[in-house]
This record gives structure tokens, C-alpha cells and sequence, in this order.
């Protein structure tokens, strides 16, 4: 019989993306999401979706019978997390909690909960494991909030879980909305636009920047392969970059000549992110899409399906 999984973020930029992949891969989806930060011309109309808050006890019901859930959703923008920190931790840390109660009651076979690199934020080992967190920060508090219940639910009630701790994911569909969008998305955008991309800071902060794909390729791994139970991955290239050298990158394909308009530095960002990805790789995994080519698929997105938007939204 064909598995149900429930996604939960899916009509963000990765959960909008795993939804495809599961879909594609055989597995019955049904979405959850209050449509906050995403939008439903992401979610593949396969998806059976509902829009509901993750804190909302009307979940619950969604949950009975499926064989996997995938929590994805939470207020993931820093700027806004820090600007309404009791909301970010109501959705991150007690959304989190109402969703993992509804995988109790439902007796889920599989959990997979979205953690973030941001837990490493006071850690300055490089490569970073999996092992020490550190988290700094508003978003990053309320997710490990959200972490730090997951492992109570683990230990507690057995329930299966899984923790995926991307570092920074890119490409199509990542959300140009915000008003500080994510590095890849801004610089494109605004330099396809004939627009000077905004650097925060001198541009030497590094990143550890993995094509969306890549992670929902992993996310598969973690739903079929039982080594993942009880266990934390981190979900990285190993190798970063500097912001300057990604607008060098992007500015190698699209020619611009337009020079980046350097702005005071963003507060309470790490300086480098680099993932030590062994536990991930020994799982037979391993990052394909390298950064040329997830910058060209980023690039021909924004192209093919953002700029006509922004041009009617007049962003
Ligand atoms: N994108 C990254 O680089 C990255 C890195 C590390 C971790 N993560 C984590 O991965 C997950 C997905 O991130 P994303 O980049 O797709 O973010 P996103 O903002 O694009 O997607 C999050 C989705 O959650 C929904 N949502 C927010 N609050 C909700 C609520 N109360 N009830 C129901 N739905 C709600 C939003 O509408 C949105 O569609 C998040 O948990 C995030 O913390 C993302």
C-alpha cells in the first residue's frame, strides 16, 4: 500500500520541494501549512494540503494513519524572529512540540525533524559535528527548543526520530519574498534586474551553501534507511564560500559589471559554517549538484518563473 507522509512547511521553499521528491518516489503526501511565509504555487497539486497551523490541535486528526512525518514548518526568517521573538518561539518550539504530540497520539513510525545550523552558532570548530551546539540567537534558540523536544519525545515516548541539520540551502522556489532574502535568491534577482546586489558586512562571512535537492535526496534516505533512527545528521557540502566570492560566481555567468553596494553587518550571524557531513556520507549519501551547477538551476528559476512576478508585485 502506498505510505503517507506528512509534510509539514510544504509550501515553503525546501518542504515545497520534498513533497515533489516524495511524490515522485511513490509516497502519498499530505501537506500542513498556514501559508505564513509560503505560497500554494508551490505546492504540486498532488499534494492532498491543508492549511492549518502547526500549533492548532486540528492537526491531529491529519496525522492519524501516516507512516512518516517530516516537521518542516517554522518562522524561518531571522530578521522577523528577531523582531517577534515570543512568536518565533510559539511556532518553533511549541509548534514543534503540538506536532510531535500529534505523532504520539498517531503512533508515527518516523519523524524527521528540520534542525538548522544556526545551533552552531557560539561553536568555532570547523569542520563542525554533530556532537556540541551552541545555539545564538532567536531563531536559533527556538529551534533548538524545538530540538531539545524532539529528544524528549525520542527518550520519553520511543518515538522514531530523526534530526536533519541543514547548514544553507539553495534553489528554486527559496523564498525572493522576504524583505532580506536569502543571499543566492537576492543577489540573482536583484542583478537580473540591472539592481547592484547588498552585501551586510565585508563579505568574507563563509557558508556552507547545499542544493535543495541534495537535501531532499538525503530526506529520502532518512525515510528508507533504518541507520538514520534516533540519530542527528548534519545536511552540508563540507566545503564553504565567502558571500563576495558567490556574487563573483553569479557575476561570472550573468556578466553584469554591477558592483555590490556594501551595508553595515547583519547582527548575530556566525562568520563561518562548514559541516562535517562523515555521519551523513557512511549513510551512502553524498552531495551531488555543486555550486556552479545549483547556481545555473537557480539562476534559469529566476529567470523562468520569479522575475515576471516581481515585475507585477512591483517588489
Ligand atoms: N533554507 C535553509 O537554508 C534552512 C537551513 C537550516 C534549516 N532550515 C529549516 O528548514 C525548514 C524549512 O525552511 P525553508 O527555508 O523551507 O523555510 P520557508 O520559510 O520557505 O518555509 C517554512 C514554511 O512554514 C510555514 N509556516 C510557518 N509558520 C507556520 C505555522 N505556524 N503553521 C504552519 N505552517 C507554518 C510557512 O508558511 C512556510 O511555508 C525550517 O524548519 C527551517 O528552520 C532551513
Amino acid at each position: 500500500m502506498q505510505k503517507r507522509v506528512i509534510v509539514t512547511g510544504v509550501a515553503g521553499f525546501v518542504g515545497s520541494n520534498l513533497a515533489k521528491h516524495l511524490l515522485d518516489r511513490g509516497y502519498s503526501v499530505v501537506g500542513i501549512d498556514n501559508l505564513s511565509a509560503g505560497t500554494l504555487e508551490n505546492v504540486d497539486p498532488r499534494v492532498d494540503f491543508n492549511k492549518l497551523d502547526i500549533r492548532d490541535p486540528d492537526i491531529y486528526p491529519l496525522v492519524q494513519g501516516a507512516d512518516a512525518v517530516f516537521h518542516l514548518a517554522a518562522m524561518s526568517c531571522l530578521t522577523d524572529c528577531i523582531a517577534r521573538p515570543l512568536e518565533a518561539a510559539g511556532v518553533n518550539t511549541v509548534g514543534t512540540l503540538n506536532v510531535l504530540e500529534a505523532a504520539r497520539r498517531a503512533n508515527v513510525g518516523k519523524f524527521v525533524y528540520a534542525d538548522t545550523s544556526a545551533e552552531y552558532g557560539g561553536v568555532d570548530k570547523y569542520p563542525t559535528p554533530e556532537d556540541e551546539v551552541l545555539p545564538v540567537g532567536v531563531y536559533a534558540a527556538s529551534k533548538h527548543g524545538g530540538a531539545a523536544f524532539c529528544e524528549s519525545y525520542r527518550e520519553l515516548y520511543g518515538l522514531n526520530l530523526t534530526t536533519a541539520r541543514y547548514f544553507n540551502v539553495y534553489g528554486p522556489a527559496q523564498d525572493w519574498r522576504r524583505v532580506l532574502p536569502p543571499v543566492m535568491s537576492a543577489f540573482i534577482l536583484r542583478m537580473l534586474r540591472g539592481e547592484r546586489p547588498i552585501i551586510y558586512g565585508t563579505g568574507e562571512k563563509r557558508r556552507d551553501f547545499i542544493y535543495v535537492d541534495d537535501v531532499n535526496d538525503f530526506h529520502l534516505t532518512l525515510l528508507e534507511d533504518p541507520r538514520s533512527n534516533g540519530r542527528v545528521f548534519n545536511v552540508g557540502t563540507g566545503v564553504n564560500f565567502s558571500v563576495n566570492e558567490i556574487y563573483q560566481l553569479i557575476e561570472e555567468v550573468l556578466q553584469t559589471a554591477l558592483e555590490p553596494i556594501y551595508k553595515p553587518d547583519l547582527p548575530g550571524e556566525a562568520q563561518v559554517t562548514l559541516a562535517d557531513i562523515t555521519a551523513a556520507r557512511e549513510l551512502g549519501w553524498q552531495p551531488k549538484v555543486d555550486i556552479h551547477e545549483g547556481l545555473r538551476r537557480s539562476i534559469q528559476y529566476i529567470r523562468e518563473r520569479v522575475l515576471q512576478a516581481v515585475e507585477n508585485s512591483d517588489v
